[in-house]
Formats: structure tokens, C-alpha cells, sequence
């Protein structure tokens, strides 16, 4: 196990009807800016369980954060919180207004420009404070310190880091309104996040493979319940979990990281709109063959633990777990290759060009740069 220091300061408050809690763990004293996607929340009676539970507190409302939040958007609330002087931010949403405000967190004490803050690269930790309530398990960012920001302009898409939120509030039922495509998709990344932080080397923490595996093989289990009947709250709860326990430093204590398969998948967001998690299931099968020879242990360990894979020569059992990975995805609906999405040889093109100007090297051996990047989606084409 390699050193390491490990701090998560988010609360994490869980269940049913804990929205209401909202109305203590803000200081009555703070002005707070909510912020919303498109407008699902109206739908589902969240908003109106966030409006009852802040009856007391001074608010501003932000709406339109939308999926892979957009930096040309994102400027607005800058704008509107600076003007209303807020010194609080609430997140409700998915994914995307809790990452799209993690960027608001940092831009609203400063004079730079928002885009300017995410290409500099470098973690701002001087934030707004922000809470969140999730409404849809996939990201983790409700329990992390990054977000992925979007600039629809230049069709760009890259990570940026900031500070956790104070608390998030995750209400299972506040799921059971979610489309199919975005349970398929929440699940989907889950799985891939998870993959990341494990499929790298062998015998490195019994304690960490293990904790992996067992978030692996309740997506496995789950998965086809909830597709069943996405009403199941315990069911929902235990994606909720999986979801959040799966990206907030739990899994990678002293453990090798990948990314590949998300750096990857966000230029195929970036350039073809394709949804996040998505754009991994397609990914990851590549993945997982063109690095078989350094992933080869692990990919083994993780046949046999999760899929029950134990026969058969190594080659074979690597190509039969590859396989059972691609037929995970095809069982929650999405799609795994990227002619069935009609992306094409051009987009291989300007990702491998984009990975070889940026002179890349990702992967936990360095891997993967341009010409790399171009072989994995060959192989998923
Ligand atoms: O905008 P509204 O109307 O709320 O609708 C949203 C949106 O259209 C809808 N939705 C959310 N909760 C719902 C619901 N619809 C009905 N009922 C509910 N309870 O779902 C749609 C997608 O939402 P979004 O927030 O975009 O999804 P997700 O949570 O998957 O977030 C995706 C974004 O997160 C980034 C992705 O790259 C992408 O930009 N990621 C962030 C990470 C992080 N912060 O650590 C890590 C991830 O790897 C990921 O890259
Ligand atoms: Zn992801």
C-alpha cells in the first residue's frame, strides 16, 4: 500500500423525509443561493420540500444548470450570487448542478473569469460554503471535491477540483422519478468509477479490493431489481450508497487510479453529446482489452470475485470477464459501440489529436496518450 492521507469532511445525512433538515444544518443568518437543473425537481416535489424547509432563511433562486453544466451558463449565477451577495450555495440536482456549483463556490470570490479557474488546474479552496441535495446517484460529487465543467463554445470538457460540500442530504425517493436512460446511466458510471480505482494492480490492499468488490457486486445484484421496479427503496438506497461510496477517497486509499476510461469519454461527451456514463460503457470494453497484458492480473481476480469467472486458460478467462463487463452495460440498456451511436472515424481522429497536443499520458502506467486513446475506440467501434 503506498502513503497516503485521507480527509472527507462532507456530512452525509440519509433517508427519507431528511430534505427538512435543511431548515438547521444552514445557519439561519446565511443568504443562500439555490441552485437547479431544468426543472425535474418541480415535477417530483423536491422543490417544494427545499421551499418548506428554508421557509425561514433569506434565498435566491438559480435554474438551468444543465447536463455537463456549461461554463456559459454557470457565468450567470456567478453574476446573480455577487449581485445578491450570498454567502451560502445549495445545489439540488444530479451530478451537474452540484458540480456546476462547486464552480460557482469558487468563482464568486474572485475577479478571475470562471473558465479561467478551470483551465488553470490548480485546486481553489477558497469557496463559498455549499451544501447539496442529490437527486440522482451516478457522480459522487455530492461527497467529493471535484466537478466536471463544460465549455459548449470551444466543445471542451475537463475536470476541475474545489472543496467538498458542508453537508448533502441524499432521500432515496427523491430517485424514483428518475428516466430509465439515467438509471442505466448512474449505474453505469458507479461501476466504471469504481473500476478506475481497482482495475490496476494486484496485491496492493486486501482492504481496497475488496471494498470495490463488494460495491461491483451489489451493481451487479441490483441492477436488474431496480430495472424491475425502480420503487424499491431499499434498492434505491443501496444505489445511493454504492453511488457515493464509490467517488468520495473510499476505495483509493493507497491504491493506483486509472481515468483513462473518463478522460476518454469526456471528449466523446464534449464533442458528440453523448450522456457520461454512457460514454464509459462504450469505453471501458476497449479499455480493458488493449491494456490486458498490465491489467491481466487484476482482470482475472476481479472475473472470478464478481462474475464468478474460474475456468479456462488466462486469455480465457480475461476475454470472458471483458465480455460479462460489456454484457453488464447491454443488461441496463445502453449501448457499446460506437457505430450504434453513429460516432465515427472523425471523432477517433480529434481525440487522438486533442490527446497528442495536450501531450497526455494517463492510465496508471502512463499509458494511454493519443495513438493509445485511438486503439481503445477502435476496438469498441
Ligand atoms: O436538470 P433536471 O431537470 O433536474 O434533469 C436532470 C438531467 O436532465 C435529470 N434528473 C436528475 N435527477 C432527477 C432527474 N430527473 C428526474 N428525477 C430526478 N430525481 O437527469 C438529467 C441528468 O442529470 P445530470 O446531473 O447531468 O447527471 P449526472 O448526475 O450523471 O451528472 C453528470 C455530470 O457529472 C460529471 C459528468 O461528467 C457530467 O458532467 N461527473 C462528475 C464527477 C464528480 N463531480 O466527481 C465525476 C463523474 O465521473 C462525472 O464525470
Ligand atoms: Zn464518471
Amino acid at each position: 500500500m503506498k502513503n497516503f492521507v485521507f480527509q472527507n469532511p462532507t456530512k452525509l445525512i440519509m433517508g427519507k423525509g431528511m430534505i427538512s433538515r435543511l431548515a438547521t444544518e444552514i445557519p439561519a443568518d446565511k443568504k443562500v443561493m439555490i441552485t437547479f437543473g431544468g426543472g425535474s425537481v418541480k415535477k417530483n416535489g423536491i422543490y417544494d420540500q427545499v421551499k418548506a424547509a428554508l421557509s425561514g432563511h433569506k434565498t435566491v433562486e438559480f435554474w438551468g444548470i444543465e447536463p455537463n453544466p456549461a461554463v456559459e451558463t454557470l457565468r450567470k449565477a456567478v453574476a446573480l450570487g455577487k449581485e445578491e451577495k450570498v454567502d451560502f450555495l445549495l445545489a439540488v440536482g444530479g451530478g451537474s448542478v452540484i458540480d456546476g456549483t462547486k464552480l460557482i463556490s469558487a468563482a464568486l470570490l474572485t475577479d478571475q473569469d470562471a473558465w479561467e479557474l478551470v483551465v488553470a488546474g490548480k485546486p481553489v479552496t477558497k469557496t463559498v460554503p455549499l451544501a447539496a441535495v442529490l437527486t440522482l446517484p451516478a457522480t459522487g460529487s455530492e461527497m467529493n471535491s471535484g466537478a466536471v465543467i463544460s465549455r459548449y463554445e470551444t466543445k471542451e470538457k475537463y475536470a476541475f477540483y474545489s472543496n467538498y460540500p458542508v453537508f448533502s442530504i441524499l432521500d432515496p425517493e427523491a430517485t424514483f422519478s428518475l428516466p430509465a436512460k439515467q438509471v442505466a446511466c448512474g449505474i453505469s458510471d458507479t461501476f466504471v468509477h469504481v473500476l478506475e480505482q481497482y482495475l490496476t494492480k494486484t496485491g496492493v490492499s486486501r482492504v481496497m479490493d475488496r471494498w470495490a468488490e463488494g460495491i461491483l457486486q451489489t451493481l451487479v445484484e441490483i441492477a436488474p431489481k431496480i430495472r424491475e421496479n425502480q420503487h424499491d427503496y431499499d434498492l434505491m438506497a443501496d444505489f445511493m450508497m454504492s453511488a457515493t461510496m464509490g467517488l468520495n477517497g473510499f476505495i483509493a486509499m493507497g491504491v493506483d487510479q486509472d481515468w483513462c476510461t473518463h478522460m476518454i469519454g469526456h471528449e466523446l461527451t464534449a464533442l458528440c453529446g453523448l450522456t457520461h456514463g454512457h460514454t464509459l460503457a462504450i469505453v471501458m470494453p476497449g479499455t480493458m482489452t488493449v491494456l490486458r497484458e498490465t491489467k491481466g492480473d487484476k482482470i482475472i481476480q476481479m472475473g472470478e470475485r464478481v462474475f464468478g469467472v474460474t475456468e479456462g486458460s488466462r486469455d480465457e478467462r480475461i476475454d470472458e470477464t471483458i465480455r460479462r463487463v460489456e454484457a453488464f452495460f447491454r443488461s441496463l440498456g445502453l449501448t457499446t459501440r460506437l457505430s450504434e451511436e453513429g460516432v465515427g472515424e472523425d471523432v477517433i481522429a480529434e481525440i487522438e489529436r486533442r490527446f497528442t497536443e495536450r501531450g497526455v499520458h494517463f492510465g496508471e502506467d502512463g499509458l494511454v496518450d493519443g495513438p493509445t486513446a485511438r486503439k481503445i475506440l477502435e476496438c469498441v467501434k
